[in-house]
């Protein structure tokens, strides 16, 4: 089975050395003889970790998807083109696809997915989604007949590093991103994660294969980590919570769906709660199995490359049967409006330190039907003119309600400023 390989980076070179080491097992268990016939890459002179026979290397990745001898193709060059096209011509010349490429996937894996069910050939991308954690199979296969309800993970490594380090070791936020930034699980510019892009494109497909329902990137609302305070992470610990950031997939009943990406307090208590520095996990709630949960590295070349090889794998052998894995065929979701979800929110405030504050504070709840389930009222020391701190915790509520609220609640007298506001999640 000869591969052709687009990609030779992190996850491509991982691949090359997995496929050295492991390429006489595979063949004893699956009768597949794996060999990486072709390898394409930006620049031949670049050095590389691994022993890459430069007779294979091209920069022409065009060609390696038209050669003859090339029966799969491995697509880890990342980016939307020239990957879209690249994997179209070779889905169109019948050869299975496995992919890593969570933003292609994101923005146009519709036509990917129908150009697959049109030639009859596997498009395979388990490592697209949280990296080396099997989810993808499992949500495809094993629960394609199950009612999934509700998704909700922590998808994003670097993010859950730097939440991870503020919480035990009483880091900033800065000095969280400099330390992840210093281990390679940030890059320079570390937009893409923080403020929650890169879980936002893996809720999408995570969405779009649980529910059968077509969801892109630019369905999902998503709010980043970058505005997390260390006093954030401490109250929310006070109160028996850890801040994670949670890319959520729900259905409702009406078969509309909503994907979302944003900071929450979650319960100690729950399993999520427990994943800690650059580790993913997804919690999968269906309704006949109940709760399941997907743990383990994210990222990473190896992880991700053992999750492509599993893929390169199946489609050698499906292509070999003459098979392949069907996706389905499914129409853009219906997104409900982020103002129309519910969930349990933290709100914090400082207000004036006198008699009466209380009641016309908890008046602005009422008068938008939250309704509050815990209060903490404590004294600011050093405040000038005796502020108070009051932390809310409400039950669930609507987000155009929670938003209403706390328009009232910056115009009141006494309300000094209106702090974080986090939702919670997990509770229910
Ligand atoms: N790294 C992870 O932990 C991880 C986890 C999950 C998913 N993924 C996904 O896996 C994919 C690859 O990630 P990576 O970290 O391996 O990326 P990377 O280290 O940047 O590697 C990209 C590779 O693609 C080659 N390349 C770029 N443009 C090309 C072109 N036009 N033609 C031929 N080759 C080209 C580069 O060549 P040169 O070597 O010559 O520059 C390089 O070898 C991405 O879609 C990423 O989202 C990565």
């Amino acid at each position: 089975m000869n591969v052709g390989l687009l990609g030779c980076g992190n996850v491509g070179a991982a691949l090359v050395q997995l496929v050295a080491e492991r390429g006489g097992q595979i063949k004893q268990r699956t009768g597949i003889d794996l060999r990486i016939a072709k390898v394409a890459v930006r620049s031949a002179s670049k050095e590389r970790d691994v022993a890459v026979d430069p007779s294979v290397l091209t920069t022409d990745a065009r060609a390696v998807v038209d050669d003859p001898d090339v029966d799969l193709v491995v697509e880890v060059i990342g980016g939307i083109e020239p990957a879209r096209t690249l994997i179209l011509a070779a889905l169109q010349a019948g050869k299975p696809v496995v992919t890593a490429n969570k933003e292609l996937l994101a923005n146009v894996g519709a036509e990917l997915y129908a150009a697959a069910e049109a030639a009859g050939v596997d498009l395979l991308f388990e490592a697209a989604v949280a990296g080396g954690i099997p989810l993808m199979r499992p949500l495809r296969e094993s629960l394609v007949g199950e009612d999934v309800s509700r998704v909700m993970g922590i998808v994003n490594g670097t993010t859950n590093y730097i939440l991870t380090k503020m919480a035990e070791e009483g880091w900033t936020y800065a000095a969280a991103l400099a330390e992840a930034q210093s281990l390679g699980y940030a890059e320079r510019d570390p937009t893409a994660d923080v403020e929650g892009f890169d879980a936002g494109a893996k809720a999408a497909i995570i969405a779009t294969i649980a529910f059968g329902a077509g969801v892109v990137a630019g369905d999902v609302y998503h709010e980043g980590i970058s505005n997390i305070t260390d006093t954030d992470i401490a109250f929310a610990a006070r109160l028996g919570y850890v801040i994670k950031l949670l890319a959520i997939a729900e259905r409702f009943e009406d078969g509309s769906v909503a994907v979302r990406v944003h900071p929450a307090m979650v319960p100690n208590e729950h399993p999520l709660a427990a994943v800690r520095d650059s580790f993913n996990a997804v919690f999968v709630e269906g309704q006949a199995v109940g709760d399941l949960m997907f743990y383990g590295r994210g990222a990473g070349g190896f992880p991700t490359a053992s999750a492509v090889l599993g893929d390169v794998i199946d489609g050698a052998v499906n292509l070999a049967k003459g098979a392949s894995a069907s996706i389905g065929s499914f129409e853009a979701a219906t997104i409900r409006p982020v103002d129309e979800l519910r969930s349990a929110f933290y709100v914090n405030l400082e207000v004036s330190d006198r008699p009466g504050v209380l009641a016309t504070v908890a008046g602005a709840f009422g008068d938008h039907g939250v309704s509050i389930r815990s209060m903490e009222q404590e004294s600011i020391e050093d405040a000038a003119d005796g502020a108070a701190r009051l932390t809310f915790i409400t039950h669930s509520a609507r987000e155009a309600d929670l938003r209403a609220t706390l328009v009232e609640l910056r115009g009141l007298d006494a309300v000094v400023s209106v702090g974080s506001v986090l939702r919670v999640v997990g509770d229910d």
